[in-house]
């Protein structure tokens, strides 16, 4: 059997990162994992339960969790514990508290074991934030993909509004800026290009440019291991 390869991508919120994630996927038809929405799943317990600042407690709630990834018609599935929470993890009330929560080591600790176990066989692309630095240092390929943040709020608002919530761009802005300031400056594994990523900045790219951008990549990497993708 052929081998397959580990496609790993990372960005800021809004880069286009999962957008074009999904589509590299389909079109080599390996499966799409986002991390994001893992860490987003054990925010929206920690917010029903009340535990918001209380580490201990919020690393023993996600080490109970069964958080089961699928990804159906085009979109990420996310069970928790059998209930689909995959509408409720977008909303802006986690959006704004998912950082604090994926800044906690002990609760990476739990989903970076989990993320691994699923891409080990390779023939996937996952994408997040310490994907090309801790989850597969390794990766066959790794990608970093950047967006100006003007481009990047808009594109975040116009996805809500698509969704019947209307937000001003400021306050999509503000909150786009906290979020890249915590994930990229916390202690436990922050959001950084490696020097072996390659960046690609999506600020003025199409989707499907951006899609070719990677799969051009990507099939480079593949010939040069012999791969056939
Ligand atoms: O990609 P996203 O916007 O759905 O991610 C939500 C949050 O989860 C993001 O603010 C940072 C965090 N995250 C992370 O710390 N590590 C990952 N591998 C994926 C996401």
């Amino acid at each position: 059997m052929s081998k397959k390869l580990i496609i790993a991508i990372d960005g800021p919120a809004g880069s286009g990162k999962s957008t074009s994630a999904k589509l590299v996927a389909k079109r080599l038809n390996y499966l799409y994992i986002d991390t994001g929405a893992m860490y987003r799943a054990v925010t929206l317990f920690v917010l029903r339960n009340n535990l918001m600042g209380k580490t201990d407690e919020i690393i023993q709630l996600a080490n109970k969790l069964d958080i089961v990834l699928n990804f159906i018609d085009g979109e990420t599935n996310i069970k928790v514990n059998g209930e689909d929470v995959s509408k409720e993890i977008r909303s802006f009330e986690i959006n704004s508290n998912v950082s604090e929560i994926s800044a906690i080591e002990g609760v990476r600790k739990i989903l970076v074991k989990k993320q691994q176990e699923m891409g080990k066989n390779g023939g996937v692309v996952m994408e997040g934030r310490d994907i090309t630095t801790v989850v597969f240092p390794n990766a066959d390929a790794k990608i970093f993909i950047t967006a100006g943040i003007d481009e990047r709020a808009e594109r975040r608002a116009k996805e809500f509004s698509e969704k019947g919530t209307l937000i001003p761009i400021d306050k999509v802005k503000e909150n786009l800026k906290n979020r890249d300031f915590i994930d990229s400056h916390r202690e436990a594994s922050p959001l950084t290009k490696t020097p072996d990523s390659i960046e690609i900045d999506t600020s003025n790219t199409t989707i499907d440019e951006q899609v070719d951008l990677i799969l051009n990549e990507v099939k480079k990497i593949a010939f040069k291991k012999g791969i056939k993708i």
